[in-house]
């Protein structure tokens, strides 16, 4: 018998995750493999080498196709959606992203989906002048306005291997004398490990009802704080200074040059100024990143991880895709 309403979930369950053989969809479908779940990927890179040995088949994104994206999502009982763009660029944008998500979430209707688990962002807000913010919370509402039953997770930033963000920050630390954060560097920000949202992800999919998660880790850092833990943990502690963070931008569009990437965009910027990776809520992730970043010392930082290069190389690991 089919079932009749999410409450109803077989389980295992076959799954859809965007962007599998990436970054956090990665270790959220090896979660769901590993708990026996049927796991297929909707991505825009097919050929992208991955662990899974072909536990995980690969359907293409197809969002000039609906008909062709809904037909990939076939008896598939949960979507978990990491789609997304970090910034404007040649080629991809915020507003095609959001035309995107809605194209994947009627497709997810017409297909049958019973169940969607979407990853966002902490602070979304319609009335943000932060491109990223205000589609983020756009695209919520569009969710939402399916009526299909889902669960929002807000992560403020992830870490793990193949992150960007923090291993970034171990990199300069790495390589720089000083270190320097836009402003005070008192803005707050609460990272959590890649795979405690996996992990929230995977309990999400055979949850009823719509609920919305603070995906936000056990600790929480100045940015000033942030990047004097990554350093001691590294055994780089440096000299921090407050930059004027139009200069700060400048110079790292400088880096950028160098390593053929877009380091961080003014958007980010304020967006960290603002406040926006920090909320008022109990913490959902366990793993403390002051304790995981010591545990990858060796690693942590070694390498520069470049956005651009994911987007450039459809075909290598993000593991592999590292510029500097
Ligand atoms: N990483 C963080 O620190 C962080 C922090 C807060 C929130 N989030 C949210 O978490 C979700 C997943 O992030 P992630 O870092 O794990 O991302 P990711 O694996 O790099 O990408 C997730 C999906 O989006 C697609 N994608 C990413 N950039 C794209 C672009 N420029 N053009 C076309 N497709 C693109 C990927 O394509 P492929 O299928 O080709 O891989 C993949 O399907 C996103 O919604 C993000 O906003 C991430």
């Amino acid at each position: 018998m089919s079932p009749t309403s999410d409450t109803d979930f077989p389980s295992p369950v076959r799954v859809a995750v965007t962007g599998a053989y990436g970054y956090s969809g990665r270790y959220i479908a090896r979660r769901l493999v590993d708990l026996g779940h049927e796991v297929i990927t909707l991505t825009n890179s097919p050929a992208r080498q991955n662990s899974f040995r072909g536990s995980v088949p690969a359907f293409p994104l197809a969002f000039d196709d609906p008909a062709m994206l809904a037909e990939s999502m076939d008896a598939v009982d949960v979507l978990v959606n990491t789609y997304w763009v970090r910034f404007n660029s040649r080629g991809f944008c915020f507003s095609e992203a959001i035309e995107n998500s809605r194209t994947l979430f009627a497709a997810a209707k017409l297909a049958g989906v019973r169940r969607v688990v979407h990853v966002s962002i902490t602070n979304p807000d319609e009335k943000s002048g932060l491109e990223y913010f205000r589609g983020k919370a756009v695209v919520e509402q569009a969710l939402a306005d399916t009526g299909l039953a889902h669960t929002v997770l807000r992560p403020a930033v992830l870490f793990g291997h193949e992150d960007i963000l923090v291993n970034n920050i171990a990199w300069m630390l790495r390589h720089l004398p000083v270190f320097g954060v836009f402003g005070d560097g008192q803005y707050k920000i609460q990272p959590i490990y890649v795979g405690d949202l996996a992990d929230l992800v995977a309990r999400s999919v055979s949850e009823t009802g719509n609920r919305v998660i603070e995906a936000i880790g056990p600790e929480t850092f100045t940015y000033r704080e942030l990047v004097r833990a990554i350093g001691d943990a590294i055994g780089c502690p440096r000299r921090i200074i407050a930059v004027n963070p139009r200069l700060g931008h400048a110079l790292a569009w400088a880096v950028g040059t160098m390593v053929r990437d877009v380091v961080i965009t003014r958007e980010e910027i304020r967006g960290l100024m603002e406040g926006r990776l920090y909320v008022d809520a109990p913490a959902a992730g366990n793993t403390r990143l002051t304790e995981w970043a010591r545990a990858n010392r060796q690693w942590l930082g070694g390498r520069y991880a470049s956005e651009m290069a994911r987007r450039r190389d459809r075909r290598h690991s993000y593991a592999e895709l590292r510029g500097g």
